[in-house]
């Protein structure tokens, strides 16, 4: 069991499972509706605690009736939330319409919450962790805030979530140990496959084990110091049953990654086990 700090976002996710996508101005009754917590680092901490690891998330809560809800989702679930900060503001929202007939996940989601200020941050006694991850979202911040950790950091690894190209994103670059880029990041930059996307990269950050989940092609990565192509290691996606449920799929990949890293598992056997517990989530009978 590990001591693991998550800095992103937590949300709160309104779920509405429906037959199949709607078309736009259609009116059509859900199959179930349910509220859940999420945000990219508030679900993969979620999984973290499942795993059995200590997991402390840093993020923003609100001052509203929402954020109570998060709160009590996220507890009840194992997170830890005492690194967390209230600020005056709207609870994050996405809603949700989840298709039944293939596990799609449409997300609205409405924010209006100040981000994690760099004076909160500081107070986290980041010293006490084994693994620190980060969103890589709010890019001024986020840089500000790995910078600092790895200041005070002794070894410490430090993985960070690329999932959308926003502006001036490299920069986080180089203060990982762990670069995890979603095949959105990949697809939205031109690339094709995991591998050439993760070979692309490595120029830039040649100290980092970078890694790139592709959907039901599975995941590949690249050691640290490795950098062609055919150094790439591919673990195949675990198919589990039929897909029901996409929604954070991502986000428990990464966990997988974190678990097995710290278990001092190898590049590839890190890979099998987060296809595993994302194939498990998308069958709906995972963590
Ligand atoms: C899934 C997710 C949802 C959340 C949205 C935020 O990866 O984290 O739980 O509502 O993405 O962008």
């Amino acid at each position: 069991m590990s001591q693991i700090l998550l800095t992103g976002i937590a949300t709160l996710d309104i779920v509405n499972t429906v037959e199949c996508y709607p078309p736009e101005d259609a009116e059509i009754r859900a199959l179930d509706s349910y509220p859940r917590s999420g945000g990219n680092a508030a679900n993969t901490a979620t999984v973290l605690a499942m795993l059995g690891h200590r997991s402390h998330l840093c993020a923003v809560l609100a001052d509203d009736a929402p954020a109570a809800q998060v709160r009590t989702l996220l507890e009840a679930q194992g997170v830890d939330l005492r690194h967390c900060v209230r600020r005056a503001g709207a609870t994050p929202t996405s809603y949700v319409t989840l298709s039944a007939a293939n596990g799609s996940r449409t997300i609205v989601h409405h924010r209006d919450l100040p981000e994690l200020d760099t004076a909160a941050f500081e107070r986290v006694p980041l010293e006490t962790f084994d693994w620190l991850h980060f969103e890589g979202r709010n890019v001024e911040a986020t840089a500000r805030q790995i910078r600092q950790a790895r200041r005070r950091l002794i070894d410490q690894p430090i993985s960070v979530e690329i999932e959308k190209p926003r502006s001036g994103i490299r920069r986080l670059f180089p203060y990982a140990d762990v670069l995890l880029f979603s095949r959105a990041y990949a697809t939205a930059l031109g690339y094709r496959d995991a591998a050439t996307l993760l070979t692309a990269l490595r120029p830039q950050v040649p100290q980092a084990i970078l890694i790139c989940a592709w959907g039901a092609a599975g995941a590949w990565g690249l050691a640290a110091g490795d950098r062609r192509l055919r150094d790439c290691v591919h673990a195949p996606a675990h198919v589990a049953g039929p897909v029901l449920d996409t929604l954070g799929a991502g986000d428990t990949f990464n966990a997988g990654i974190i678990d097995a890293l710290l278990g001092g598992a190898t590049l590839e056997a890190a890979l099998m086990h987060a296809n595993r517990l994302a194939g498990e989530k998308v069958a709906g009978l995972g963590v």
